[in-house]
């Protein structure tokens, strides 16, 4: 069967999560603030859930109509095929609701009355009239979105957050989100065969991130999702094709030889966090790819050309670190510069980072991370010669 799935992703970075989910296959049939829309069938929730990089989870489309007031609401949900979708034990509850530009707007009235809604349908539907349903089964969490009077409501297939790959287990004070992280390599010309390092690695999410593309391994390889309890509507052999397709694309890849061709380094300035990065990138399959090293970034240096760098500094979260952060971004600037046609990322939500790191950035995205305002700095370096003889050297990224 078809369904409508919907991929929730950061705000600004629709575009990487669009890609992704085109190169799986599947069609994409909306692109709004926050959310790419696409069809896809069982398979695809299986595959969606553990291939892509960028998408924070997969809901699967319920039903979405006009309602301005509560009954409307009642009414509506209550007509929707719910026990198409929730079997007799299935545990069904409003896990979200939100509502922009809408008459209806309390998200605990969507979540009581959207409840009462469903469980009223799945009672007739299993002549349960009068009976409390017995919700001791699988979770069929509901995420709402009201936008402009339009209800949109979607199953989540994914459970926990899918920035949640299960290899961070130790963190640094401000990491950055893993499908975040993920999204932003995506968005520069960084390739395996071009050395990357990230200064201010805390727990290594950025290198990480990037070894497990290199080495085209999965983010949910290894671990499993609310849907895969949903035997009603997946069956089990789907997911074991799923997780196969990710096992056999990770074996393919010859990691001896990707280890001679890659150089990702991560350097932080705080010897735990760094034990906790290569714990991390133990727990994600990439640690051979990856050098972590207690290093000051006053000490940033690399021998080869062509590289990148892709960072999230300190951005002052600690008022003692506020009046440090001049002159640390000013050394970032200086060891960029130093460094020989290498590419420069840093996503903070420092205000004066571009006039500290001492040249205005040839690129300036605004990116929400969570809800704080961050900006994406990029300033490009050169490409390196084509190796084929006969063709143009170098060129801006
Ligand atoms: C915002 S955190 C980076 C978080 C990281 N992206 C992650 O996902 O865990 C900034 C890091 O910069 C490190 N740091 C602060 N001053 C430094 C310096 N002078 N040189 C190198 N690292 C430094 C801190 O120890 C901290 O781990």
């Amino acid at each position: 069967m078809n369904y409508d799935l919907i991929a929730p992703c950061h705000f600004g970075l629709e575009a990487c999560t669009k890609k992704e989910i085109q190169r799986l296959g599947y069609e994409i049939r909306e692109v709004s603030d926050g959310r790419v829309t696409f069809s896809g069938d069982e398979l695809a929730v299986c595959r969606s859930n553990i291939f892509l990089r960028t998408a924070e989870r997969i809901l699967l489309l319920a039903g979405s109509f006009e309602a301005r007031t509560w009954d409307e609401l009642f009414e509506k949900t209550k007509a929707l095929p719910w026990e198409a979708f929730i079997p007799l034990e299935g545990r069904v509850w409003v896990a979200k609701a939100s509502s922009v530009k809408s008459k209806l707007f309390s998200p605990k009235d969507f979540q009581t009355i959207i409840q009462k809604a469903i469980v009223s349908r799945l009672q007739a539907a299993y002549h349960m009239e009068g009976q409390r349903l017995p919700m001791d089964g699988a979770d069929y969490a509901l995420r709402v979105f009201a936008f402009k009077d339009r209800i949109t409501i979607g199953i989540d297939t994914s459970g926990e957050s899918l920035h949640k790959r299960g290899y961070r287990r130790l963190t640094a004070k401000a990491p950055i989100t893993e499908t975040l992280a993920a999204a932003l390599l995506m968005l520069t010309p960084w390739r395996e065969d071009r050395p990357l390092v990230d200064p201010f690695c805390g727990s290594g999410t950025f290198c990480i991130e990037a070894a497990m593309m290199a080495a085209d391994r999965a983010p949910g390889m290894n671990r499993n999702f609310s849907a895969t309890a949903w035997e009603n509507l997946i069956p089990k052999q789907l997911w074991y094709q799923a997780y196969d397709e990710a096992y056999d694309r990770a074996d393919r890849v010859d990691l001896e030889a990707l280890r001679k061709k890659t150089d990702i380094q991560g350097f932080d300035i705080d010897g735990e966090i760094v034990e906790a990065a290569r714990a991390n990138a133990r727990a994600a399959g990439v640690e051979e790819l990856i050098h972590f090293q207690r290093r000051d970034v006053a000490q940033l240096s690399h021998p080869k050309k062509y590289g990148f760098i892709i960072t999230n500094p300190p951005y002052g979260e600690r008022i003692s670190e506020k009046e440090e952060l001049p002159a640390l971004y000013q050394t970032l600037g200086e060891r960029y510069r130093a460094l020989s046609d290498w590419s420069l990322y840093v996503i903070t939500a420092y205000e004066e980072a571009e006039k500290q790191l001492g040249r205005k950035a040839d690129k300036n995205r605004k990116i929400y991370n969570g809800m704080m305002k961050t900006y994406f700095y990029s300033y490009f370096g050169k490409k390196p010669p084509k190796r084929e003889e006969g063709e143009a050297a170098g060129g801006e990224e």
